[in-house]
């Protein structure tokens, strides 16, 4: 038998249930806070995460589902959407337009990653992206949004919150770090010594132990920030606490994609194992002038939809789906008939089998209908309809135009 891919899963009841119900609340809540919907292409040219991502990080070196198509271009599967979106973005020249634009979207994102609890290696994204606004009041208010997301969903979070600084105060506090890294060659991991020559501040989230301890008294990036970022920094926090967001700083949060510039977050639960990002974003000013349109600040983040979904439970329903069956087979076409009218403002399930009302009424509760409606020959005869509400149990008899 053919099975799907390791890391790549089918979505059936209940997850299906739970991801649409996600997928309409966080749309609207995104679109309360001024975003519309946006889609963009699932395969890209691999230059665009190669540039944006960047070459250093895990998602480009190790986990791209990469291949050369027919026309000989070298494409992959997208590993996360902000590129995408920024691509699109300078394609329609709404850098150009400059103005704010804000777009969420929802999808599939691909990592060849080691599949394991909440690590999958096709899952899906809820995000985010704002251009146009240099405030650190956007900041401010992209995390607001997801705390709305989750205050919704009622789900308990730790909000981890740094800055990544920007092109005047980062690379002479690189170099630091690079000094201070290069003296202690010997005793780190291989992955941080390929990082430390990619892009070093990536070797402050290595989960090996022993770098750890040794970067314990490393240079701290917020000791060594300009004083716009400093300012930055400073007053996102005020905004926050005058907003009853509750955060902590975390000095070694750099994110694996390399396009931040400032703000970096990430919403951590402790409900989750391991995997326990729910969410992560950051500021990316740079980067839709290093994908070659005209510098236009940003910001954004993802939800990773199969971890979030794991946190809460569906509402008790208000159901008001049908349950159409007929008791002989000269009633299957009235039954067909009333049921597809139904469906115009209904959910309705049709039986086109002919049944006893026993067998329709266990059919019926496995279609876990909240309405059973039953018509046999005399119900037909005399246009009328036999009606159970399957949760109160009150059962009565019609007219077909009282439906
Ligand atoms: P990210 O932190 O790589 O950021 O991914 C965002 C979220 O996607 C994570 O917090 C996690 O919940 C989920 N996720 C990531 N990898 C996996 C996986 N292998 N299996 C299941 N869930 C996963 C981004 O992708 C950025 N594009 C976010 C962003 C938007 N920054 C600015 N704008």
């Amino acid at each position: 038998m053919v099975q799907s891919l390791r890391g790549m899963n089918d979505i059936f009841s209940p997850e299906n249930q739970k991801f649409e119900y996600f997928i309409y609340h966080a749309s609207r809540i995104a679109k309360n806070f001024g975003f519309e919907y946006f889609e963009s292409p699932i395969l890209e040219q691999t230059d665009l995460f190669k540039r944006s991502v960047g070459e250093s990080s895990d998602i480009i070196g190790k986990e791209m589902y990469q291949f050369i198509d027919k026309g000989n271009n070298d494409v992959c599967l997208r590993p996360e959407g902000t590129a995408g979106v920024v691509r699109a973005f300078i394609q329609k020249k709404l850098d150009k337009a400059g103005g704010v634009q804000k777009l969420f979207y929802h999808g599939p994102m691909f990592r060849y990653e080691r599949p394991q609890k909440g690590r999958l290696r096709e899952f899906h994204q809820f995000g985010c992206e704002s251009f146009g606004q240099s405030s650190v009041y956007e900041d401010a208010s992209i995390i607001l949004m997801i705390k709305t997301i989750l205050d919704f969903f009622k789900i308990d979070y730790t909000l981890k919150l740094n800055t990544l600084g920007c092109p005047s105060c980062m690379p002479p506090y690189k170099q630091n770090l690079v000094n201070f890294v290069e003296a202690k060659n010997d005793l780190i991991c291989q992955d941080c010594k390929r990082r430390i020559s990619l892009n070093p501040i990536r070797v402050l989230d290595c989960k090996n132990p022993n770098c750890q301890n040794e970067y314990k008294n490393a240079p701290k990036l917020l000791d060594n920030l300009c004083q716009s970022c400093d300012d930055d920094f400073k007053q996102l926090q005020d905004i926050l606490i005058q907003n009853n967001v509750k955060f902590e700083i975390d000095n070694n949060l750099v994110r694996g994609l390399d396009y931040y510039t400032k703000t970096a977050f990430e919403f951590v639960s402790n409900n989750l194992g391991a995997q326990n990002a729910i969410a992560g974003g950051g500021r990316y000013d740079r980067l839709v002038e290093f994908l070659d349109g005209k510098a236009t600040p940003a910001i954004g983040f993802a939800i990773g939809i199969e971890r979030f979904i794991e946190l809460f439970e569906l509402p008790k329903s208000t159901k008001e789906n049908y349950y159409f069956g007929a008791l002989d087979e000269e009633s299957i076409p009235t039954i067909f008939q009333l049921a597809n009218k139904k469906r115009a403002d209904k959910q309705v399930f049709i039986e086109y089998k002919n049944r006893s009302l026993k067998a329709h009424l266990k059919n019926a509760d496995k279609q876990n209908a909240k309405f059973c409606i039953i018509i046999g020959e005399d119900e037909r005869k005399n246009g009328t309809i036999w009606f159970k509400d399957l949760e109160t149990k009150e059962e009565k008899i019609i007219p077909f135009s009282d439906l």
